[in-house]
């Protein structure tokens, strides 16, 4: 059984740590915040829910006391400042770099052969952030959004077909923001594709939609998403915790596979016990193919700032 730790003990956080208890795949998992007594009462109050859910995770909660983290298997970090209305997931990028930086650089030290999984936005940078202060292999740093995106997806498409989002099968690519770049080509209803259920103008719309999901709930809630983002985080979890050899859509750091090097990317992986197991390379068209390149060139300005904070020694 592992040792879980979740950096950020606020809505998504919690809700991390809440469905890997649920799902009983840790013997402990450590949640951390900079905030007195947070972490602590959220990880109490999901404890006592183990008599009533049926799981033995014991969730505990800790103010900074990286001590407690030692020895975690898998790390997820959360930590950091949501949207509010009006911002983008790019505004948030100088606050959230250092919160990462040091959160990541303290989980090191204590669990030095951890899998980072990074939550905190702007995802593909902060990922990358997390990836300079970590300096391990990148097959064990890698972000969560493509899981969420493509969740937000397949329920869009469940109302419009009236069927289980369960039997709805999609890849979502590119960066988590307006770029994302989803694939109506590789998304299949009970096998069917798509396509041949939906016209371009009801696909288009659903994908806009898509596009703009995380915003159409910060309007509606005056902060970010934590149910699906939660539930997506521990679904990767469960992958390595099970060596499940899942293929999901990662934000993960590209070496030449489609075209692209050294950024962090959505693209679909196989995720088992080593973290990434593989990147897959889907064959492109040459439109899907302009928008990744689009959503990378996106993610590299991000890093760029991120360089230019002059925040890591070479
Ligand atoms: P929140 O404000 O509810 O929680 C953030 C928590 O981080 C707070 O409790 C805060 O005290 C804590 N924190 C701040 N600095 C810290 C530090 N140095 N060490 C430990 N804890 C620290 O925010 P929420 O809604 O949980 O979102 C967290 C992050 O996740 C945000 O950056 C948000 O944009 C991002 N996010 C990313 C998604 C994705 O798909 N990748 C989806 C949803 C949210
Ligand atoms: C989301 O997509 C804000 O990234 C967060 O809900």
């Amino acid at each position: 059984m592992k040792k879980i730790t979740v950096i950020g003990a606020g809505n998504v956080g919690a809700t991390v740590a809440n469905v890997i208890a649920h799902k009983d795949l840790a013997r402990e998992v450590v949640m951390v915040d900079i905030k007195e007594g947070v972490a602590e009462g959220k990880a109490l109050d999901i404890w006592q829910t183990s008599s009533i859910n049926n799981f033995n995770s014991r969730v505990i909660g800790v103010t900074n006391d990286y001590l407690r983290t030692k020895g975690s298997n898998i790390v997820v970090i959360t930590s950091g400042l949501p949207r509010k209305p009006g911002m983008s997931r790019d505004d948030l990028i100088s606050t959230n770099a250092k919160i990462v930086k040091e959160v990541t650089e303290k989980v090191i030290r204590y669990s030095p052969e951890a899998i980072i999984i990074v939550v905190s936005n702007p995802l593909d940078v902060m990922t990358y952030c997390a990836y300079k202060a970590a300096r391990k292999d990148s097959r064990k740093v890698f972000g969560m959004a493509g899981i969420l995106d493509t969740g937000r997806y397949r329920a869009f498409l469940a109302d419009a077909l009236k069927v289980s989002p369960k039997d709805i099968h999609a890849m979502l690519l590119g960066s988590h923001g307006d770029t994302m770049v989803p694939l109506p080509r590789y998304t299949s209803v009970g096998g069917i594709p798509v396509t041949e259920l939906l016209n371009k103008e009801e696909i288009d719309k659903i994908v806009e939609r898509t596009r703009k999901g995380g915003g159409e709930l910060v309007t509606l809630m005056g902060t970010s998403a934590w149910y699906a983002p939660g539930a997506a985080a521990a679904s990767m979890v469960e992958a390595i915790v099970d060596d499940q050899q899942r293929i999901f859509p990662v934000a993960a750091w590209l070496t030449g596979e489609y075209g692209l090097k050294d950024v962090y990317l959505g693209v679909p992986v196989k995720l088992g016990a080593n973290g990434i197991e593989e990147i897959i390379e889907l064959k492109l068209n040459k439109d899907e193919m302009k928008l990744m390149k689009e959503s990378a060139d996106g993610v590299f300005s991000m890093m760029k700032v991120l360089d230019d904070m002059n925040m890591f020694e070479d």
